[in-house]
């Protein structure tokens, strides 16, 4: 019994030795915090702060020109400028980006958010801003004739550095979606653009049925307004 007892004593006293004698020292060492104050660093690199004392910034400073891993990119790829080598428009979507349902809906989602409020959620020109506001010149819309036979780079290149007196969105959205913003675009020209023969025949009879309804409403608002 005894034997035994000295033996838990033991066990227990040495996990006890051991557990203090690990945490202490780490846990109340110098140590360098995020934006806190360093006089370590004070030496090689004074900043001197609020109270006119002088400190050094714990938070080490990147050096100049430092690129995150991955962020490293190529200032004269075509998914980057929107142009070809020979400084014509991309008129294809670069290779970096799939034209896919989800890529649709990534643009159709960015667009509403940065765009619609002035071009319209259609894409016609009367978003809100654009009907309230006072513009020099008037928000155009993206989906007339004109803009059809443009290369779909002059929407990236618009939205990303923007375009006469509208600012450019290229710090706001990634390059990836600005490409899914122009898609889009091209979405919306579809949609209010598209060649008859390219319907499906309950589209056709949707828009016949559409036509017919309007013309049998409209003698009876002209009576109306009689
Ligand atoms: C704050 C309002 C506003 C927002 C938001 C806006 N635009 Fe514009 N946009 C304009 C105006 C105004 C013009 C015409 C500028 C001019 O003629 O100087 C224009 C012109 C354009 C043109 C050229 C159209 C043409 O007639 O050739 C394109 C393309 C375009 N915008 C795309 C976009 C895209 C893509 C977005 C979203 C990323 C966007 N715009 C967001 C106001 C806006």
């Amino acid at each position: 019994m005894r034997a035994r007892a000295l033996w838990m004593a033991g066990v227990l006293g040495t996990a006890l030795l051991t557990l203090t004698g690990c945490r202490s020292d780490m846990w109340v060492q110098q140590k360098v915090e995020a934006q806190d104050n360093s006089e370590f660093y004070a030496l090689a690199d004074p900043v001197k702060g609020f109270d006119g004392k002088i400190y050094g910034d714990g938070s080490r400073p990147m050096p100049p020109n430092t690129i995150a891993r991955g962020r490293l990119i190529d200032p004269t790829d075509p998914f980057v400028t929107g142009k070809d080598a020979q400084g014509n428009l991309l008129t294809k979507l670069p290779p970096q980006v799939k034209l896919t349902r989800e890529f649709l809906n990534k643009g159709q989602e960015k667009y509403n958010v940065f765009c619609a409020q002035c071009h319209g959620r259609a894409g016609d020109g009367m978003g809100m801003i654009a009907l309230r506001g006072q513009w020099p010149r008037p928000v155009p819309s993206l989906v007339r004739e004109q803009l059809l036979t443009q290369p779909i780079g002059y929407f990236f290149t618009s939205g990303k550095y923007g375009f006469g007196i509208m600012y450019g969105y290229g710090t706001r959205m990634t390059d990836e979606e600005l490409w899914a913003v122009a898609a889009y675009v091209r979405v919306l020209q579809l949609s209010q653009n598209a060649p008859l023969k390219d319907l499906a025949p309950e589209d056709i009879d949707k828009l016949a049925q559409a036509q017919q309804a309007r013309r049998r409403s409209q003698p009876n608002t002209i009576a109306q307004e009689n």
